[in-house]
């Protein structure tokens, strides 16, 4: 199903399809959404199946406004008053106690549900049009790289999906900032662009970090949100070592660069990325998924600054891209990573 043009008419059909218990992606400032209503256990049902997503992974309800929250939380804290009041409609989604109507196949069993108000015209005028919740998560298939153009939704959903709106590009381009307020202390569960100390802030308290990743060791992490070619995250030294190299020369490398002066040639692809953090955030994804096209035996990231603001971003690609963990990143010799890297690529 090519995507169409998200003007009034097209998005006054997604709400029927809605309505009709089907499935309808949409753009949102983060990513695109695979929707369906989100009072229709069927309709979830064929959520999971589209993505091949096991059905106890939560999602996401994306509302209005503000004051729709009350027909799906048993109570609004203070803390999400406050939340929502700077930052909906956006980047933030609310982990908040679900109201006993609120099916299970969205909460996956849980007793809380996770809602926001996006910012982006196209999703506020579905929700408008729709009139009720719309439970959406990312429009790609379980364990790959989040969808932020319409073409890309095609590539991953193709027919599974009943329409697909095409708002063009996504602004922000990483999945929402999820805070969990369903118990005491607010706890964040996924960084997003709208980082810690702007919820800090407002919240004026701390809050629980997830936990730190387990030790990660090449060819044994979790990999999520990945491209399908072999990425490895790449600190700039090891990335100048492995270009020193000779042995690597006739492979076919992609480069996600940041501060490096590299020389391109016809087998190794270098995309330099942008300095600030929000047009690297912005345009992370889609520069994976194009190299993902290139056929390329690796993907080599370095490694960008592991301050604060960029905590999504290097979350984001410590589960798209294999990597050493601290331990090993300080110790491992030059020698080390040609090594590891010869084993990856069968070299000899
Ligand atoms: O930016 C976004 O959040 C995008 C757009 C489409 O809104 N959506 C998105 O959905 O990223 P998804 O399904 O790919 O990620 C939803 C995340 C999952 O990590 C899930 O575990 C978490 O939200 N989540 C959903 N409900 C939850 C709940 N009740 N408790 C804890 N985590 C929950
Ligand atoms: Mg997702």
């Amino acid at each position: 199903m090519n995507p169409v043009i998200a003007d009034e008419s097209a998005i006054h059909k997604a709400a029927d399809l809605l309505r009709q218990g089907r499935l309808v992606a949409f753009p949102t400032e983060t990513v695109y959404g695979l929707g369906a209503d989100a009072k229709n256990p069927d309709a979830v049902k064929r959520i999971f199946a589209a993505k091949g997503r096991p059905v106890d992974h939560p999602l996401i309800v994306h509302i209005p406004d503000f004051s729709a929250l009350d027909e799906w939380v048993t109570e609004i804290p203070d803390s999400a008053q406050q939340l929502a009041d700077r930052f909906w409609p956006g980047p933030l989604t609310l982990v908040l106690n679900k109201k006993p109507d609120v099916p299970t196949e969205v909460t996956g069993g849980q007793s809380t549900v996770a809602l926001r108000v996006p910012a982006h015209p196209v999703a506020l005028n579905l929700l408008q049009a729709f009139g009720g919740g719309i439970a959406a998560p990312s429009a790609n298939r379980f364990c790959r790289i989040s969808p932020t153009q319409a073409s890309h939704v095609l590539e991953e959903l193709g027919d599974a999906v009943d329409l697909i709106l095409d708002g063009g590009p996504c602004q922000v381009g990483l999945e929402s900032t999820i805070v969990d307020l369903s118990f005491g202390q607010p706890k964040l569960l996924r960084p997003g662009q709208i980082n810690r100390l702007q919820i800090e802030e407002v919240l004026q308290r701390e809050l629980i970090l997830p936990q730190n990743p387990t030790i990660r060791t090449p060819g044994m992490m979790e990999v999520h949100y990945a491209p399908v070619t072999c990425t490895i995250l790449c600190t700039t030294r090891q990335l100048q070592t492995i270009f020193q190299y000779q042995k690597f020369q006739d492979k076919k490398i992609g480069v996600v660069n940041y501060s490096l002066e590299l020389v391109e040639s016809p087998r190794v692809h270098v995309v330099t990325m942008p300095r600030q953090v929000d047009d690297y955030a912005h345009a992370l994804y889609s520069t994976l998924r194009e190299l993902d096209h290139l056929n390329l035996d690796i993907i080599l990231v370095e490694r960008p600054p592991q301050k604060e603001a960029w905590r999504a971003i290097n979350d984001r690609l410590g589960k798209a891209a294999k990597s050493f963990s601290e331990e090993e990143e300080s110790s491992i010799t030059c020698r080390g990573i040609i090594e590891f890297l010869s084993l990856l690529l069968s070299i000899n």
